[in-house]
C-alpha cells in the first residue's frame, strides 16, 4: 500500500495557495464520495479532496487555471478528477453529489445567477450530503469591493439554506489577498455556510 501523502503535498510541490481553511474544517464531517468544486481555480481544494479519496468534478471558466490543474493531474497521474470549462453564469446542472463547494467565487458571478445556482447545488446534493459556500458580503461596516459583481447581504445566504441542517454559518470579517494603497490586506465580511441536506426533496 502506498503511504498517504501529507495534506500540504500539492501546495508545497506546485506552490499553490493552501486549501481553503473551511475545507479543512469541513473534512471531519464529510463522508468520502464525489464532490463538485464550482470555480475550482488552480485546484487547491480539488486536489486536497482527491487526496482524501473523493472523486472530484472541477469547473472553472479560466482556461489557464484549468491548464495548471490538468498539468498537475497529468504529472501526478491522478485518477478521479474531471476538469471542465464551465461558465457558471450560463450553466444549469443536476446530479448527485456528496459535497458541493464554492469558495470565494460567487462574488465574481452575475447577481441573477445566484438563486438558480444555489437551487441547482441544493437539488444536486445527495441526502445527507453537504454544501460549503464562502463568499464576500456587502455590509454597512464593510462595503463590497467595487469590482465584485455580487455580494451577499446579511442573512441572505443562510436564508437560502433555511430548510437544511446548518452546521456552520457566520459573517465574520476576513482578509482578501489583495492589498490597499498602503500594502495592507483589505478586510471584508464573508458569508461562510456549511450545511447538510437531511431530506430527499427540496
Ligand atoms: C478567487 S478564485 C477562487 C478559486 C477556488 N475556488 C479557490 O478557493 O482557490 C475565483 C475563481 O472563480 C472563477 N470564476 C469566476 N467567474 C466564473 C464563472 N462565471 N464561471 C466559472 N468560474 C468562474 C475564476 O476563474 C477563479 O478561478
Amino acid at each position: 500500500m502506498k503511504p498517504a501523502l501529507p495534506d500540504n503535498y500539492f501546495t508545497q510541490k506546485y506552490a499553490l495557495t493552501a486549501p481553503h481553511s473551511e475545507v479543512f474544517a469541513a473534512l471531519p464531517s464529510l463522508s468520502v464520495g464525489n464532490a463538485l468544486d464550482l470555480g475550482c481555480g488552480n485546484g487547491r481544494n480539488t486536489l486536497l479532496l482527491n487526496l482524501k479519496g473523493f472523486k472530484v468534478t472541477a469547473w472553472d471558466r479560466n482556461p489557464r487555471s484549468l491548464e495548471n490543474l490538468n498539468r498537475i493531474i497529468e504529472a501526478e497521474q491522478l485518477t478521479g478528477i474531471e476538469t471542465q470549462w464551465v461558465d457558471l453564469n450560463n450553466h444549469r446542472f443536476n446530479g448527485n453529489w456528496d459535497f458541493i463547494l464554492s469558495t470565494v467565487v460567487m462574488m465574481f458571478l452575475q447577481p441573477a445567477t445566484i438563486p438558480q445556482l444555489i437551487a441547482d447545488m441544493q437539488a444536486s446534493t445527495r441526502k445527507n450530503g453537504h454544501n460549503l459556500i464562502v463568499a464576500a458580503m456587502d455590509t454597512p461596516d464593510y462595503p463590497s469591493q467595487p469590482n465584485f459583481t455580487f455580494a451577499f447581504k446579511s442573512g441572505e445566504l443562510s436564508h437560502y439554506y433555511r430548510n437544511w441542517h446548518i452546521v456552520k454559518y457566520n459573517e465574520n470579517v476576513g482578509q482578501l489577498h489583495r492589498t490597499d494603497e498602503n500594502g495592507k490586506r483589505i478586510s471584508q465580511r464573508f458569508a461562510t455556510l456549511f450545511a447538510q441536506k437531511t431530506f430527499v426533496k427540496d
